[in-house]
């Protein structure tokens, strides 16, 4: 027993020493060079890339406006983020310019094909740079729902449509609608949080880039998720209703109902799920069966009165 437990201590060790003394396989500018698959390319700069092909084009507007293109060196006052970062070097690419429809092209068979890497290589030109400890909100990216539906960066991003590298907030839930098309279809029910009125969004709830509850949710829970706009729904009440407001959704749809208040269903059904009917033996009607149970159980998130989640 011992013996083995020696033996397997050996091969650590030499193991953590062995990689401790290794180096880096590639360089990342022969990494790019190989994925790009050509050895023999060099880097040639922005300015060439933009003089050969790109000066007129809306592209090279919306980029020299773009935070990416801000970041300079302070030592060598030279661009950090330029279009070889991303797209591999060029100067292969601007031996062989075309002249397609009018409009210069370069041979950009010869760069990093961007639209046909896989989703989780296409994250990594971005993840080079935004790693947790420059974008802390990707913390939980990988291993997230879209990271393993394979869901780039870039599906979301579209760095060359504006100088806004972000997704804005106008702009966001139509991006989301993009492939969400069944959540579309609920912000369009009478009663829905106003999404498409452009008064709150899919990020007021969601983290995009994963997190480490279900369903890509900003909190630890849907209550956090809720009570961060209806506080009042989050205060602790002396009486309860159970502990069923734990999770709001056990009543309510976050995005939008055919029901009132955002309900799963209407009223008594919702209650009757959980409840029986009651007949209130002192009334005058005592055989009917109420429906609306709200009218008196109108405290239905909680009490401040002991019993039966009446005013
Ligand atoms: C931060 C990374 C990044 C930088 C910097 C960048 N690009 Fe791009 N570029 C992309 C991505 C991602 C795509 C889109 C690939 C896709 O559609 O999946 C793209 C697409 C393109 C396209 C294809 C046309 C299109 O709009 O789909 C051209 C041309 C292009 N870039 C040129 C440039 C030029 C020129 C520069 C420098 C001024 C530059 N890019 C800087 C990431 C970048
Ligand atoms: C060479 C490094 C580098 C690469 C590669 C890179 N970025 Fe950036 N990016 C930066 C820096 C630096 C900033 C500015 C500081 C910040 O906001 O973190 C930035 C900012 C951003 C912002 C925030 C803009 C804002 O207004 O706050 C977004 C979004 C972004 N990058 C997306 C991407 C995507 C998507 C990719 C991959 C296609 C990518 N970046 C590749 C360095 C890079
Ligand atoms: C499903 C869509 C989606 C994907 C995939 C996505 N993002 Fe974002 N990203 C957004 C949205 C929406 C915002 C704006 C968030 C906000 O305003 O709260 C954003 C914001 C950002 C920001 C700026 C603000 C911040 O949170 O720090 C950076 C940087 C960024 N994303 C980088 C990335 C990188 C890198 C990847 C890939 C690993 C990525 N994003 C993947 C939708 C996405
Ligand atoms: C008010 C908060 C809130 C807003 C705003 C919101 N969501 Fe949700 N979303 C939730 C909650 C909570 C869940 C989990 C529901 C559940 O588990 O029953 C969810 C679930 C989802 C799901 C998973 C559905 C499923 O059946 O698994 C998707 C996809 C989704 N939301 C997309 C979106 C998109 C896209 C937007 C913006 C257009 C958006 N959400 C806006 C709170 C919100
Ligand atoms: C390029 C397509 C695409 C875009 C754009 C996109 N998603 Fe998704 N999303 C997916 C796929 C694929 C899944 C996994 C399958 C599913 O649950 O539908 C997913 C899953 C989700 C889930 C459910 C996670 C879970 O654990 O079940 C939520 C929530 C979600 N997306 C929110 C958003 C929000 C918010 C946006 C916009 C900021 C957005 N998505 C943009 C493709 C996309
Ligand atoms: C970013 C803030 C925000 C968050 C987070 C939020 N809400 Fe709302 N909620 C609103 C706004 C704004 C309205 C609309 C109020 C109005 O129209 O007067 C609303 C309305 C409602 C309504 C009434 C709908 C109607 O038809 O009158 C219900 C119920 C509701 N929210 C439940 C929830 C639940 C459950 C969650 C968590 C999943 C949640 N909210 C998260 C902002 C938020
Ligand atoms: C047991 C079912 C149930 C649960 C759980 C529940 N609600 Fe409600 N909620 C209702 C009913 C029923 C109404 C309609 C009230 C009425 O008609 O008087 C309502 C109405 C609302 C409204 C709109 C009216 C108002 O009072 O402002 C908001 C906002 C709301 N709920 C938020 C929440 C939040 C946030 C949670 C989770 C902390 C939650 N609800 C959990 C049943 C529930
Ligand atoms: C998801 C299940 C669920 C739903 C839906 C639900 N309840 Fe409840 N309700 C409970 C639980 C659990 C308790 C706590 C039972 C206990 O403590 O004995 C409770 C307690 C109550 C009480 C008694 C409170 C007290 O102080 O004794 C009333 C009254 C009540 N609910 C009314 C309603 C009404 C009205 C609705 C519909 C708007 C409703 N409930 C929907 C699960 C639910
Ligand atoms: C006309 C007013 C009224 C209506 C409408 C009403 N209730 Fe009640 N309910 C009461 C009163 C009063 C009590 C007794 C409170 C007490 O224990 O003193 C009560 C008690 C309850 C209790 C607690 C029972 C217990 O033994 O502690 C539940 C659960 C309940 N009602 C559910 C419902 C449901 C579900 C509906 C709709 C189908 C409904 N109520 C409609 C007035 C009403």
């Amino acid at each position: 027993m011992f013996k083995y437990l020696f033996l397997l201590l050996l091969i650590i060790i030499t193991g953590c020493t062995y990689l401790g003394s290794s180096k880096p396989i590639l360089k990342q500018s022969d990494l790019e060079k190989m994925i790009a698959g050509r050895f023999d390319a060099e880097y040639v700069g922005t300015d060439t890339c933009l003089f050969k092909c790109h000066e007129h084009d809306k592209l090279n507007e919306h980029f020299k406006k773009s935070i990416h293109a801000e970041q300079i060196s302070k030592e060598t006052a030279l661009p950090l983020v330029n279009c070889e970062t991303c797209h591999g070097p060029g100067s292969l690419a601007i031996e062989n310019i075309k002249e397609v429809n009018g409009k210069k092209q370069c041979d950009y068979e010869t760069l990093i094909n961007l639209k046909k890497l896989p989703a989780g290589a296409k994250n990594l030109t971005c993840l080079k740079c935004h790693t947790i400890s420059s974008t802390p909100n990707t913390v939980f990216y990988r291993g997230s729902a879209h990271d393993i539906n394979d869901v780039a960066c870039s599906d979301c991003h579209k760095l060359h449509q504006s100088p806004l590298q972000k997704v804005g907030f106008f702009e966001q839930a139509d991006m989301c609608f993009h492939c969400h098309k069944k959540i579309k279809l609920q912000f369009t029910a009478i009663s829905h949080h106003p999404v498409n009125e452009k008064k709150m969004t899919c990020t007021d709830c969601h983290n995009p880039h994963g997190s480490n509850s279900e369903k890509l949710l900003k909190k630890d829970s849907i209550k956090e998720v809720c009570v961060r706009c209806h506080l009042e729904k989050g205060a602790p009440n002396p009486f309860s209703h159970g502990d069923v407001t734990d999770d709001c959704t056990n009543c309510h749809n976050p995005h939008g109902s055919v029901n009132d208040n955002l309900l799963k269903f209407r009223e008594p059904t919702l209650c009757l799920k959980c409840h029986k009917g009651h007949h209130l033996t002192s009334s005058a009607d005592s055989k009917k069966l109420y429906n609306r149970c709200t009218d008196c159980h109108s405290t239905i998130h909680g009490s401040t009165t002991p019993k039966g989640l009446l005013r």
